[in-house]
């Protein structure tokens, strides 16, 4: 066999595991119009097909092109960039905000500029992928601490001298569960440390009128804390954000490599975004109601024995037996028009296999129940743990 066709036949072994495993992953394209009744998106507020967001899309790449042309510091920063991070700043109630091409690249800008060599980073266990690879390419020491513990966290910041950040999501991804933002900023005042959160989940869902967890946490505008966004979920668009202090934001546009050496953010999702932020501030109620909708799914869910965590925001998680009966029951809901997420190790570390649902601010009640009978109907019977 010549050498050049072994190159990557290593691959073939992860390949076996995997399947052995019963954890391969697949693509399934989405068509346009869809029966399905989705629970699996991220579009917290239905906004992503809003006229006035689409319009906003459209308009941008009429006007600035398919695409930024060049990175941030070149070309690619339009007046409609500046426009968003003004607005954007303005409703969370921070100084400053900077735009990037995602909320991956927003936490992994935030997260290698805020640590540099010598630095201490004290990071939630349960984080998103995206602040643990902001870990891993910091030049900053990680110190993994329990989830939601704001003890250890005070104790791990005790241990060390120089400039510290913790870092956390807001809303946790898997879980739906809130972290105690009061009382990690207090822990971070105690030794001088500051203190980065990911509100991705939190923003439009949490907070007065979807200002987020972090004005909910009454953070915003603290010289201490910085907080990075994703306009691809409430916003119904693409792209994320960090934002802050004004020096730190000015810090990151000098120092942030994910920042420098990527392109901008296409206009047309920085138009999105935009119109989307200003239903938002039209329409406030839209968070509440995506809210409302997350706690009727518990108690439904729930009222059925299942066994969901009560949800802090939007995020609803329905524990499944295994990891194999997890894949096959949001197969099954599939198969009956419900279109449910499915969260299997290695992406839970706690090895707990979850479907997980995504309240929508516009979802009625006939669709609630609908939801419901089809999750409880195709459940396997080891997810009843309260009894029928
Ligand atoms: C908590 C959290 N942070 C960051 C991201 C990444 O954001 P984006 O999809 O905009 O890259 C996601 C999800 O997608 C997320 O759930």
């Amino acid at each position: 066999m010549p050498a050049e066709s072994t190159a990557f036949s290593w691959i073939d072994g992860q390949r076996r595991a995997r399947e052995c495993a019963g954890l391969v992953r697949t693509l399934r394209p989405r068509p346009a119009e869809s029966a399905l009744l989705d629970l699996a998106g991220n579009d917290y507020l239905g906004l992503t097909r809003h006229p006035e967001v689409v319009a906003g899309a459209a308009e941008a790449a009429r006007r600035w092109g398919g695409g930024a042309t060049g990175s941030r510091l070149v070309t690619g920063t339009t007046e409609l960039h500046t426009r968003l991070e003004q607005e954007l700043a303005e409703f969370c109630g921070t100084e400053s905000a900077l735009v990037l091409s995602s909320g991956y690249a927003a936490n992994l800008a935030a997260v290698t500029a805020l640590a540099p060599h010598g630095s201490l980073i004290v990071s939630d266990a349960a984080n998103h992928a995206s602040l643990i690879d902001g870990c891993r390419l910091a030049r900053g020491t990680t110190l993994v601490a329990p989830h939601a513990d704001p003890e250890s966290v005070r104790k791990a910041l005790d241990t060390h001298e120089g400039p510290a950040v913790v870092v956390s999501d807001t809303v946790f991804s898997v879980d739906g569960d809130r972290a105690p933002l009061a009382e990690l900023a207090a822990a971070c005042r105690a030794s001088g440390a500051g203190l980065l959160v990911d509100d991705a989940h939190g923003l439009g869902v949490l907070g007065d009128g979807g200002r987020g967890a972090v004005h909910a946490a009454g953070l915003a505008g603290a010289p201490d804390v910085v907080a990075t966004v994703t306009l691809s979920k409430s916003l119904g668009s693409q792209g994320g954000a960090v934002l802050g202090p004004a020096p730190v934001i000015e810090h990151l546009v000098n120092a942030a490599r994910t920042f420098i050496f990527d392109t901008g953010l296409a206009p047309a999702a920085a138009g999105a975004a935009l119109a989307a932020l200003r239903v938002l501030r039209r329409e406030p109620e839209r968070a509440a109601r995506a809210r409302e909708v997350a706690a009727a799914l518990h108690h439904l869910l729930t009222d059925e024995g299942l066994s969901a965590v009560r949800p802090d925001a939007a995020v609803v998680s329905v524990r499944a037996p295994s990891p194999e009966q997890a894949v096959r029951w949001a197969a099954d809901c599939r198969a009956a028009g419900l279109f449910v997420g499915c969260f299997r190790p290695p992406s839970v570390p706690d090895g707990v296999s979850r479907l997980r649902l995504t309240a929508r601010a516009d979802l009625g009640e006939r669709e609630l129940a609908e939801a419901v009978r089809v999750i409880v109907r195709t459940a396997p019977d080891g997810a009843f743990t309260a009894g029928r």
